[in-house]
């Protein structure tokens, strides 16, 4: 297909798989799509080894990599422990906490971390991780929660590998390109994970008409695309092609769990709710009891900003996913993950690879559609 991205990533169809699963993301790209690898929970000696294993089984082919640099944190300037952040939870969220968990019958295991583990986000961890990363054939690396950090920029150029950044305002868009950054993800308010407010089908051209007389980069659509249909649409808006996230937690080889699968193909698109209830920002993901708990109970103390929330959720929800596992079914109904309002259109689960072939078919199909309407 031509498409700027296709020239930049050395693609043939310009799909974007974002994913926290390996096998994903090198599924991905050896169908012809271009798989990223999200990389924010990872350590320098982690991300290591897991694109090393991207590397024995992606055939060559082209991958990215994403980090999550927040512009705006609670914990701006400093670089605190996960220790030393654990230390400033206050009491009244923990035993919330605890009430809430209690109540579903989840008993909290609370993960040892290594006494030099940095905060969840730490924009120094992320820059560790790039410098590793760069010792592998990545062909993109990503940014989002804001303009990446200049020496983020400055790698990117150094190795002459495009660096992209997730907005969901116009004005965000325009503060990117001014900083430099070499593709744009324009990603609508349907976005699985941390989000905007406004839709996709609105964001992409006023991204566009915004950065036009600045500097036109290309720009991808993101934000409920599950389909190639949907695909096509966007590209038919003037988007260079699709970054997708939550349609690859339905395939045979993400990191969901049997139980979220289940539930995500019972859900709505209606369930899938932004609240700030698992990272402290607010946050695209399938509406349980823990969100409804956090949102709506009169008890609920509302929760904490980035990066603090992270040290209430990361631990609960894998004790929730455990208990839940176990086959306690109030365990169940808390059971949630990042994932956008495209939920509503899963069905069933995939593997990766079909996804990806059943893309290029509906993309196809519907510009046939459209260019049959003009036929006399
Ligand atoms: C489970 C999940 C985790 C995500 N984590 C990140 C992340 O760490 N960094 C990031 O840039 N985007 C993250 N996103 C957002 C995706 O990059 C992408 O923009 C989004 O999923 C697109 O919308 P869609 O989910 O409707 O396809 C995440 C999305 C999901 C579904």
């Amino acid at each position: 297909m031509k498409s700027p991205i296709c020239d930049m990533l050395g693609i043939e169809f310009p799909l974007l798989a974002f994913s926290h699963c390996r096998d994903v993301v090198a599924a991905v790209s050896r169908a012809g799509g271009f798989g990223v690898f999200g990389a924010t929970a990872h350590s320098p000696e982690t991300v290591e080894q897991e694109l090393r294993w991207i590397d024995e089984h992606v055939g060559g082919k082209p991958y990215g990599i994403d980090v999550l640099v927040p512009e705006n944190m609670a914990t701006a300037g400093e670089h605190p422990t996960w220790q030393e952040l654990a230390a400033r939870v206050p009491q009244q969220h923990r035993d919330f906490t605890a009430e809430v968990l209690a109540e579903a019958g989840v008993e909290l295991i609370v993960e040892p971390r290594p006494a030099d583990e940095p905060q969840p986000f730490d924009p120094d961890n992320a820059l560790r991780v790039l410098d590793v990363a760069f010792r592998h054939p990545i062909k993109l690396i990503a940014n989002a929660l804001g303009v990446p950090p200049p020496e983020m920029i400055e790698m990117g150029r150094s190795h002459s590998v495009p660096v992209a950044a997730l907005v969901g305002a116009k004005e965000h868009a325009i503060r990117q390109v001014k900083a430099g950054i070499d593709i744009l993800v324009a990603q609508g308010t349907e976005a699985g994970g941390h989000c905007g407010e406004v839709s996709t089908l609105v964001l992409v051209p006023e991204v566009l008409q915004a950065i036009k007389p600045i500097r036109e980069v290309p720009v991808l659509a993101a934000g409920g695309i599950m389909n190639g249909r949907q695909m096509a649409a966007c590209m038919a808006l003037g988007a260079a092609g699709a970054w997708t996230g939550s349609v690859w937690l339905a395939t045979v080889e993400s990191e969901t769990s049997e139980i979220f699968r289940e539930k995500m193909i019972e859900a709505s698109s209606r369930d899938a709710v932004r609240v700030r209830s698992r990272t402290g920002k607010p946050a695209r993901q399938l509406r349980s009891t823990w969100t409804e708990a956090w949102e709506r109970s009169p008890n609920s103390p509302r929760a904490l900003p980035m990066p603090l929330m992270s040290l209430i959720s990361r631990d609960a929800f894998k004790s929730i996913e455990r208990s839940a596992a176990a086959g306690n079914p109030k365990a169940r109904d808390m059971v949630s993950y990042f994932v956008g309002q495209g939920v509503g259109l899963i069905e069933n689960i995939r593997s990766a690879g079909q996804v990806v072939q059943e893309f290029k078919q509906d993309f196809l199909e519907a510009a046939e559609r459209l260019n049959g309407l003009l036929e006399e």
